[in-house]
């Protein structure tokens, strides 16, 4: 029998992350996520992935000045960068990027310390091409700062506000890790043929540019944009769904209940305290799209997903549409390289069987 999307099939044993799609619950490593999130650092959350454990003090801060050191482009990137056409989306510059960080000191076995320059490198990638783009001149990175300050510091130019970088950053720790999503299981598939962290890292992000998967945040803009205006709403939404089209940030295949990272966004966002037309109408359009979801899909339990709070976080701490699947592929590398971490620990190749539905002829 085929299982299509391989929906509901155990393809891995993880000590990584739980996911309760019933409850709403999501677990790294023990710890729930929305607590890691308001309590902990970036550099803390992937220490904890990496190490399965809490870093003390002396381990934190050794990972900490080896990701800031890691941070900067060398000179063959940046050129690499600027030579992409023009018309290259920033997923497919960082896919290419990434790819183009090589192999020999990447190579199969991973380790920790590849995982830590991967996931240090890649928003300074982010940030320069960003700023190619906008025709503005790319900003070094800072030392001293924090992984998401200094991202943040990147893109901007000038040092956040504390609010931001705290929204951001609890944003990164909840998108960090979430089990064996498509993503993550590219990542270890290919690093299951002993293929190079690098390599494992670029296929990721392949699929995470998928609107079915990373590409939604910028689709919820889209939609809202479309919208404009609350009366608009009701018609637009029933219009999308009697085309039998897909409402973009609504819908998991694991949350059967609200996604709960949708929730501690919901409060990252009141924390910033932006008063904001687009995310008032955003908090309109959520509820009438799950009633009308309801009422089109009867049983199919469509709730919020994080993709449709991303978009939202991201426009409460005025980041611009085209950052947002970059910067959730920032957050995610750390999860997808504690997987490869992890696939290597008992490797064993991945290779399922496809059934021939095609014929047989004779020539
Ligand atoms: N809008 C309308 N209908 C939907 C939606 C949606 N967003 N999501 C699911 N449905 C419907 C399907 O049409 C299907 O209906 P049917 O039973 O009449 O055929 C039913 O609900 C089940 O949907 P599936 O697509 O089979 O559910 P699956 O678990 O395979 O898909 C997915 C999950 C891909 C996330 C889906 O809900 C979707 O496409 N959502 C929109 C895109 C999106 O927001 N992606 C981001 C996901 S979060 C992340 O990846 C980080």
């Amino acid at each position: 029998m085929v299982i299509k999307g391989l929906k509901g099939v155990m393809a891995a044993e993880t000590k990584i992350s739980f996911i309760d799609g019933e409850k709403g619950r999501l677990i790294y490593r023990g710890y729930a996520a929305k607590d890691l999130a308001v309590s902990k650092s970036f550099e803390e959350v992937c220490f904890l992935l990496w190490y399965n454990k809490m870093p003390d003090e002396t381990e934190l801060q050794t990972l900490r000045e080896f990701m800031q050191k890691e941070r900067y482009l060398p000179g063959f990137l940046k050129q690499i960068l600027d030579l992409l056409p023009a018309n290259m989306g920033l997923m497919e510059v960082l896919r290419t990027a990434v790819s183009a960080l090589g192999t020999e000191e990447y190579k199969w076995k991973p380790t920790v310390e590849q995982a830590a320059r991967i996931t240090a490198i890649i928003p300074t990638i982010i940030a320069y091409r960003y700023h190619r783009e906008k025709g503005t001149l790319p900003v070094e990175p800072r030392q001293h700062l924090s992984h998401t300050e200094n991202y943040l510091y990147m893109l901007t130019g000038v040092i956040p506000i504390p609010s931001h970088v705290r929204a951001l950053e609890a944003y990164m720790i909840l998108t960090m890790e979430h089990g064996m999503n498509a993503s993550t299981f590219s990542a270890r598939v290919i690093s299951s043929s002993e293929s190079d962290l690098v390599s494992a890292v670029a296929g990721a992000i392949g699929t995470m540019k998928g609107p079915l998967h990373g590409g939604a945040p910028s689709e919820v803009t889209a939609m809202l944009s479309e919208i404009e205006e609350k009366e608009n709403a009701e018609k637009w939404i029933r219009d999308k769904l009697a085309r039998k089209e897909k409402l973009m940030g609504f819908g998991h295949r694991v949350y059967k209940t609200l996604d709960p990272r949708a929730a501690s966004l919901s409060e990252i966002i009141n924390s910033v305290g932006k008063d904001d037309k687009w995310l008032d109408l955003a908090a309109f359009v959520e509820k009438k799209a799950i009633e009308l979801l309801e009422e089109y899909k009867p049983g199919r339990k469509l709730y919020t997903n994080v993709e449709f709070y991303a978009a939202a976080v991201m426009r409460s701490i005025d980041m611009e549409d085209e950052l947002f699947t970059p910067t959730f592929t920032a957050s995610r590398s750390a999860g997808w390289a504690a997987h490869i971490l992890e696939q290597a620990e008992d490797n064993m190749i991945y290779r399922p069987e496809a059934n021939y539905t095609g014929s047989f002829m004779k020539i």
